[in-house]
């Protein structure tokens, strides 16, 4: 697979499902089968109602509270209700500060809810633990600027106890697979904004996560390379035999957020709860300029304060 590829979605036709759900089928053969998804649980996707199943991901009454430097208590987050099935793109908009990233972090397990709890596959996960069936791409890269793109990647795998050299065969296959053949020994310092995204997603994706959690993450290219990215998300994500399942993503781009997601969430200013979640009954592959896409558009953004 080639990040360059524009017409990545040619390859691919869209199948309706029993229950309303759409998926794509590869057409290809086996590509990227060095990940696989979890096929029992995509199986419940093509055949099942998602709602008899347990969620992914559940939060239930979710609040942050931060102390600052006065010692007064802030409620970022109040009271967050919210349940992600298999195979979702969502995307999460609200004001700035109203905690977006702080909610990502805390679905990850980089920071502890202050109240209620959250559940993957139904065990809850309020222990103070990462998550290691999640990975992070940020806005910022998160490069580490003294190793190189192999290195960068390779780091993901570190504390996983993988041997070195299989580290390095699913490293390298990840860097094929996102377009930077060619660039495995390059200093962050020499690549692109586009080309530094595409690093932050193969260390993502490396560790074969079954949640993708991107906050921002085009916000800082140039249009073009923002859209070319967006595609390779959408296709990594589409793909039923690689992981990942599901993909959360904060952005401040609505446009982008009903182009690429299934379920829009949108938070309120802080304290920030849910003011509504909005399905985006788009069938995919999905035109750009289709009018219902401005239609969407105009309804979430009048909901955004
Ligand atoms: N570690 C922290 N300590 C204190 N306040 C924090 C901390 N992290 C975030 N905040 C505050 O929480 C609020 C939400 O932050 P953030 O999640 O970054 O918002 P968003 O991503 O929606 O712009 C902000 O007001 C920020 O100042
Ligand atoms: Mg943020």
């Amino acid at each position: 697979m080639s990040v360059s590829n524009s017409d990545s979605m040619n390859n691919r036709y869209l199948q309706e499902q029993p229950g309303g759900n759409y998926c794509y089928k590869n057409n290809m053969k086996n590509e990227s089968a060095s990940r696989p998804k979890n096929v029992e649980n995509m199986s419940k996707k093509l055949y099942e109602d998602d709602d008899a199943s347990t969620p992914l991901l559940e939060l239930r009454n979710v609040t942050k509270e931060y102390i600052d430097d006065n010692g007064k208590s802030i409620t970022v987050l109040n009271d967050i209700n919210l349940s992600v099935n298999y195979n979702e793109f969502i995307s999460v908009v609200g004001p700035s500060g109203c905690g977006k990233s702080t909610l990502l972090r805390m679905i990850m397990g980089l920071e502890r809810c202050t109240r209620g709890d959250i559940l993957f596959k139904g065990q809850s996960m309020s222990g103070g633990k990462v998550n290691p069936h999640m990975a992070m791409v940020f806005q910022s890269f998160g490069l580490f600027p003294w190793l190189t793109v192999i290195e960068n990647v390779e780091f993901g795998l570190e504390s996983m106890h993988i041997p070195k050299a299989q580290r390095r065969e699913k490293s390298l296959s990840i860097i094929q697979e996102v377009g930077l053949e060619g660039f495995e020994d390059a200093y962050p310092r020499e690549l692109s904004g586009g080309m530094k995204q595409r690093v932050g997603i193969a260390r993502a994706l490396v560790i074969d996560p079954e949640i993708l959690l991107m906050d921002e993450p085009f916000s800082s290219l140039d249009p073009l390379t923002a859209e070319a990215l967006r595609e390779e998300v959408l296709k990594v994500w589409s793909n039923k035999f690689t992981t990942p399942d599901v993909v959360i993503m904060v952005t401040h781009n609505v446009e982008e957020a009903v182009y690429l997601s299934d379920r829009i969430i949108i938070l309120s200013h802080r304290p920030a709860n849910v003011v509504k979640q909005v399905n985006i009954n788009i069938p995919r592959p999905r035109e750009k300029r289709d009018k219902v896409i401005y239609e969407y558009l105009d309804q979430i953004t009048t909901l955004i304060a």
